[in-house]
């Protein structure tokens, strides 16, 4: 019998500049790790501990790591619950997928204990429970990368289709000012409605990205990963982000943009060497604006999502 399972879940890109909400891939090395021990003696999911983020809930039902767990015993009738100790690697409301990833690491686990299990599609519902509570709304371009890997395109929730966009072998720089955007908030600035042109325009653009990462064509992707719509809105919650940008576009970035709701941004390179250049050039710029805290990364694009890392049975 399985009595323990440590899952890791990687941190996203989501958005991606072109595709708000339905378009995401995810990041080697960075995540979240959720480890489940089954409770014979009560279906309760009880949380033991949280390592790497302080000020994070304790009660299941606020916890984006165990909303789903908690959906999927009552939805599966499991005769058992769960104890869970949550390890963050992603930072707080940094725009990098953090709830998604404890959701995601805590469902791959909950996996490993079903008589039956369950495919990706189906594990992503529960997945898109922690995700729903932390954002006020259910968009799947964090969990479904985190889930699946790759970048992935979110064409409908209800069915849900999520398509599997080949990947171009690009790295990604991300560098996170410490500073925290709640994405509820990051939301609420964002108007409603948009012009026919600009529709026009991004709809080009997303369609020329996707037709890029088809073709391997990377002049292309460059010419078509531009946000004309929401990075304009959320621009003023970053300090110094048209500096920073510009310093990542200055440095030969093929894009560079807002990483979800912010604040990190994160850059498309073509190779490790100009991703660690890139990645200097956009620090100094954060520091020169007074942001001196941060993080960053430079990752290629994970092909392959969340994964088991610790079986332990008796
Ligand atoms: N796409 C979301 C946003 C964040 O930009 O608000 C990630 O789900």
């Amino acid at each position: 019998m399985i009595t323990s399972v440590t899952a890791f879940a990687p941190a996203t890109v989501a958005n991606v500049a072109v595709g708000f909400d339905i378009l995401g891939f995810a990041l080697e090395s960075v995540g979240d790790k959720v480890t489940l021990e089954k409770n014979l003696k009560s279906k309760e999911v009880n949380i033991l501990s949280i390592k790497g983020l302080e000020g994070l809930p304790l009660d299941p039902q606020k916890n984006t790591a165990t909303i789903g767990l908690l959906k999927m015993i009552a939805d599966l009738e499991l005769p058992y619950g769960f104890n869970v100790k949550i390890e963050k690697g992603i930072p707080i409301s940094s725009g990098m997928g953090g709830s998604a990833a404890s959701s995601v690491a805590a469902i791959t686990a909950a996996n490993e204990f079903l008589e039956k299990p369950l495919n990706r599609t189906e594990l992503l519902i529960y997945a898109l429970e922690g995700e729903k509570a932390a954002s006020g709304a259910i968009h799947a371009d964090n969990v479904a990368p985190s889930l699946f890997g790759g970048l992935t395109l979110i064409r409908s929730l209800e069915p849900i289709d999520i398509i599997e966009i080949p990947t171009p072998s690009l790295f990604c720089v991300l560098v996170h000012p410490d500073i925290k955007v709640e994405t509820k908030y990051s939301r609420s600035v964002l108007k409603p409605e948009i012009s026919m042109n600009k529709f026009i325009q991004q709809s080009t653009h997303l369609a020329s990205f996707i037709s890029g990462c088809f073709k391997n064509d990377l002049d292309l992707i460059k010419r078509s990963c531009i946000d004309f719509i929401i990075e304009e809105q959320r621009a003023h919650l970053i300090p110094g982000f048209y500096e920073v940008k510009k310093a990542a576009m200055d440095n030969s970035a093929l894009a560079c943009s807002i990483s979800g709701s912010g604040p990190s941004l994160f850059a498309l390179a073509k190779n490790e060497k100009e991703a660690a250049q890139i990645k200097d050039e956009m620090i100094k710029s954060f520091q020169n604006n007074g942001i001196l805290k941060l993080d960053s990364w430079v990752s290629p694009i994970n092909k392959n999502g969340s994964y088991i890392i610790e079986r332990i049975k008796k």
